[in-house]
């Protein structure tokens, strides 16, 4: 029995604009995969850690990593990312070990979880969730724009909704057969498959939320740059 964490990390980064791809882009001296790989290895759970980069880059992401504290223990790959997340989680599947039977899947975008957070994700799996995935609350108000099938144009209970972040942790076993289903039959079209619960949730899997953290949130804009710096400061004068 062992733990792996798949990263994606091959994203282009456009919205970021920041001239690199996303999670090589440079934020307080290091780049955001290293910021992320940093806090999975504080959680001290992971044996695998592979990293789905943009292709040309394995040689040099895991020379990024390698030495960080903790990485002494654990078997570090890199491998090409593909067109999209979805092709990229499945590249990083497909480099896994035999004994692994525990699967994270976390963004490097999400360079500033907290390593709690990949914790008690994997504690969830362990304790017999099939799928788990962090949420937080959503404080906006909220309303849906076009009716999707089943659904209305109007105002969106903000109660009943969480926003989902990463890890989100998986029975190996279940999280294959999900990409494996996507891959042979494509998906439905009115789903927005964006993370790897949506597809285990197709085949009847249910999804736990455990509560997330807000410091998880996704690099994606200019602007969450600077809150990702101004968060690293505030750890830093703690
Ligand atoms: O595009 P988005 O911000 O939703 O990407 C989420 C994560 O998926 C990022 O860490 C990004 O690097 C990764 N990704 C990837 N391969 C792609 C697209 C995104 O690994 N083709």
């Amino acid at each position: 029995m062992s733990t792996a964490c798949v990263l994606v990390a091959a994203g282009s980064g456009t919205r970021l604009a920041a001239g690199s791809p996303k999670a090589f882009v440079v934020l307080d001296g290091r780049p955001l995969l290293v910021h992320a790989v940093e806090r999975v290895l504080r959680a001290g759970v992971c044996d695998q850690l592979v990293l789905v980069v943009p292709d040309g880059r394995q040689q040099e992401s895991t020379a990024l990593v390698s030495g960080l504290p903790g990485a002494g223990g654990v078997v570090l790959r890199a491998v090409a990312g593909g067109v999209d997340r979805r092709s990229s989680v499945a590249a990083g599947l497909a480099a896994l070990g035999d004994d692994v039977d525990v699967v994270l899947v976390h963004d490097a975008a999400r360079c500033l979880t907290p390593p709690e957070q990949v914790l008690e994700v994997e504690r969830a799996v362990r304790a017999g969730a099939p799928a788990v995935v962090p949420g937080v609350a959503v404080t906006d108000t909220v309303r849906a724009v076009a009716a999707r099938a089943g659904g209305a144009a109007g105002p969106v209970d903000r109660a009943s909704l969480r926003l989902v972040q990463t890890p989100q942790g998986f029975r190996r076993d279940v999280l294959e057969q999900a990409h494996g289903a996507a891959a042979e039959h494509g998906l439905p079209q009115a789903l927005a498959a964006t993370d790897d619960a949506s597809l285990v949730e197709l085949l009847g899997t249910p999804v736990t939320v455990v509560p997330g953290r807000e410091e998880a949130f996704k690099v994606t804009r200019p602007l969450d740059l600077a809150l990702a710096s101004a968060v690293l400061a505030q750890e830093g004068a703690l």
